[in-house]
């Protein structure tokens, strides 16, 4: 069983669709922490519902990215993590994070990368006129939303959408392709 810890910062959406999935089986693996930045985020209450320990860090307490990242980097070692999955993680990721779990954290970003990286890439796309966006998992890598593409979901954006209709619309599939795309990826490191 794959030992996962998820990082997110606001609703938790995405940490709630992969714990679903672990119970229903279409998912072997197990969440043992969730990490989270915003002291208000609404991840806490979800993480809270599934019995995950939530830990707190509060960027805001810390003196540089680096620093943030080696508290996360400790908890992570702590909890025996294999697979670290950054769900709605709003936060800048460093060297350290990423030389401590190499090619071990993955990524899902609302758009169909490479286009709309960065943190506005839902209302980026739609003030754009795209007709077709969607939802991207990847590989963590050091340059934003730039890692190797694991699994995609295409959207189609209507001419009635709201900004709101469209983020609904993405969250959906985020919450299909991300538990598949963590089984799948932790299947083929066991190989
Ligand atoms: C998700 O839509 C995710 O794609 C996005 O944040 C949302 C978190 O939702 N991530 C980014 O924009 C990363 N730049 P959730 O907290 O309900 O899972």
């Amino acid at each position: 069983v794959t030992t996962l810890a998820v990082l997110a910062s606001g609703s938790g959406s995405n940490l709630e669709a992969i714990a679903k999935a672990i119970e229903n089986g279409q998912l072997l693996a197990k969440i043992a922490v969730v990490i989270y930045n915003e002291p208000e985020a609404y991840v806490k209450q979800r993480a809270d519902k599934f019995g995950i320990p939530a830990i707190l860090i509060n960027h805001r307490d810390y003196k540089s990215r680096a620093a943030i990242d080696l508290a996360i980097v400790d908890i992570l070692k702590q909890y025996h993590i294999d697979l670290v999955i950054m769900a709605g993680w709003m936060r800048i990721v460093t060297q350290v994070l990423i030389d401590a779990f190499p090619e071990r954290i993955l990524n899902i970003h609302p758009s169909l990368l490479p286009s709309f990286k960065g943190i506005h890439a839902i209302e980026q796309a739609f003030n754009y006129g795209v007709k077709i966006t969607g939802c991207t998992v990847h590989i963590l890598s050091l340059e934003v939303d730039s890692g190797k593409i694991l699994k995609q979901a295409a959207v189609p954006i209507l001419a009635s959408d709201t900004l709101v209709d469209l983020q609904k619309r993405i969250q959906v599939q985020e919450h299909i392709i991300y538990p598949a795309a963590i089984a799948e990826y932790a299947q083929s490191l066991t190989k």
